[in-house]
């Protein structure tokens, strides 16, 4: 992907949940970026992190979460640090997602049009965009700096507590040792306090820098919109004034009534100025319905969500995305709940939505089969981990890790749409993940380094990585399962039969 714009990088996330019987670690460590117009598809098996990250990129994750480390990289600023509401401008307009379930993102009670009017509406305040448009680098630039302020203080908190814990837990043969430790955790606190005074101290001074960077700015931005809506308005009177005038001279009715729509269109092209009109809303919102194929919109635009089939509704929830104009589309199994000749169909629709409209997707799925029709580039999740990531022939054709090699194996025959071998085991309890490989329990490739230390990435090529002890020089060479290379030799032989003869 050399030399192609990255919208979006992940680093290192970790998101853990408070949960009654514990921490559960959702998401380890995870990192993918994604490039401008591709579509990269996460997959995994149900409980393997997949929506708690694109949950995370979207500002959305439940109360009881801890985003415990990383960050998430959108137009060179990091979306964990900056305040939700800031946010919220840039996430909800720019960065759209679609459920799994549509009836959870629309309304039962009011009807189809409206609702996509409605979304209409609230994205086209043109004076508040514009405003936004103009404050928004001073602002995150300074909310930026409190949080990093934040961020550093915080994990240096961590790093105490978790001293203090440690010893408050442990056993001491040894009183002189207790009192060694205390005096350390003493020294420790007495650090962190002269960590904190300074810390504040040094960020401090630039945030109030930036602070009046951008009280400047936006007395600036809010003079510019201010003279923008007075020539807007000024030129429009101007008009007016000159239609009426013409309309007064006019005598015959014909003559009234061509300049009584020309008065009414000028309106309408000064409301659209500054947010749109109703009507204005209303056509767009039409348009948007025929985008996503709804037949008969002028018709459907006046039922509730209840009169649509599950892939309609679907259609309804992807337009009303698209009515924020997003840059990239985040797509969190959209086709689950639907039967297989409608998913079919959405995914045509996503595939072909992301290209006129020049997209970039993160497509999530639990079906390797699926990703075939959909993925650039595939991230295999296991766990809260990535264990491989590599181009969609990568994956299909020369996986290489074993739970890779599971999910492949697991995918129904295309022919005869018979699961071939479904995956034993079940994904271990995240509160107590395993050490190691976390997939090693169920896979008979483990080896027992996989029970004991969690492997690095290796390398296979420029874009494939996995990580899997397997691919250690040290490891035992082991092939890929049977069904899975005879699967990959009939797809190539296949493919090569379509080839055209020279
Ligand atoms: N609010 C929450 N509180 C506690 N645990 C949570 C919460 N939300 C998610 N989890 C846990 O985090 C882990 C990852 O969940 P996530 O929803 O990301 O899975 P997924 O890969 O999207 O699975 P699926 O295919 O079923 O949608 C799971 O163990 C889940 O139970
Ligand atoms: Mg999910």
């Amino acid at each position: 992907m050399a030399g192609k714009e990255k919208v979006l990088s992940v680093n290192h996330l970790v998101v853990n949940f408070k949960t009654d019987n514990g921490i559960l670690k959702a998401v380890r460590d995870v990192s993918f970026d994604l490039y401008q117009g591709e579509t990269l598809c996460i997959v995994g098996e149900s409980g393997s992190g997949k929506s708690v990250t694109s949950k995370a990129i979207m500002g959305i994750l439940a109360n009881n979460a801890i985003i415990a480390g990383g960050n998430i990289i959108y137009r060179g600023e990091n979306l964990l640090e900056v305040a939700e509401e800031e946010f919220y401008k840039i996430r909800g307009h720019k960065i759209g997602m679609i459920f799994q379930d549509p009836l959870s993102s629309l309304n039962p009670i009011v009807k189809i049009g409206r609702q996509i009017t409605e979304a209409t509406l609230i994205n086209s305040d043109k004076l508040k965009l514009m405003y936004n448009d103009l404050i928004s680098e001073d602002m995150i630039r300074y909310k930026n700096t409190l949080a990093r302020m934040n961020i550093a203080i915080d994990t240096e908190k961590k790093k105490l507590e978790q001293l203090e814990t440690e010893i408050r837990t442990k056993d001491y043969e040894n009183p002189a040792d207790k009192a060694a430790d205390r005096a350390l955790l003493k020294q420790k606190k007495a650090e962190f306090k002269d960590f904190t005074k300074k810390t504040k101290a040094e960020y401090q001074g630039e945030a109030s820098e930036l602070k009046k960077v951008l009280e400047a700015t936006e007395k600036k931005a809010k003079q510019q919109v201010k003279e923008y809506k007075a020539q807007v308005t000024a030129e429009h009177k101007e008009a007016l004034a000159a239609l009426k005038q013409k309309l007064s001279a006019a005598s015959g009715e014909e003559e009234k009534k061509q300049i009584k729509e020309e008065i009414a269109a000028e309106k309408e092209a000064f409301t659209n100025k500054l947010t749109i009109t109703k009507e204005e809303a209303k056509r767009r919102a039409l348009e948007i319905m025929r985008e996503v194929g709804i037949p008969e919109p002028e018709k459907r635009y006046n039922q509730y969500p209840f009169e649509f089939s599950g892939g309609m509704r679907q259609r309804i929830v992807i337009a009303i995305a698209l009515t924020a104009s997003p840059e990239i589309l985040i797509c969190d199994e959209p086709t689950t709940a639907l039967d297989v000749t409608i998913q079919a169909q959405i995914l045509e629709l996503i595939n072909r939505i992301k290209e006129e409209r020049k997209l970039s997707c993160i497509f999530i799925t639990h079906d390797l089969g699926v990703v075939a029709n959909m993925a650039d580039r595939v991230a295999v999740m296991y766990a809260g981990k990535i264990v491989e990531y590599g181009t969609a022939d990568e994956i299909f054709y020369d996986p290489k890790h074993p739970y890779t090699w599971a999910l492949l194996s697991s995918i129904p025959d295309v022919d005869s749409k018979e699961k071939l071998e479904a995956i034993p085991g079940t994904p271990p309890n995240m509160i107590y993940p395993p050490k190691g490989d976390a997939f090693a329990a169920r896979s008979k490739y483990a080896m027992n380094i996989d029970f004991r230390e969690q492997p690095d990435y290796y390398k296979i090529s420029d874009t494939h990585y996995a990580a899997t002890w397997l691919l250690d020089p040290k490891a035992p060479k082991v092939e890929m399962p049977k069904i899975v290379s005879e699967r990959i030799r009939i797809s190539l032989e296949e493919d090569a039969k379509h080839e055209p003869a020279d």
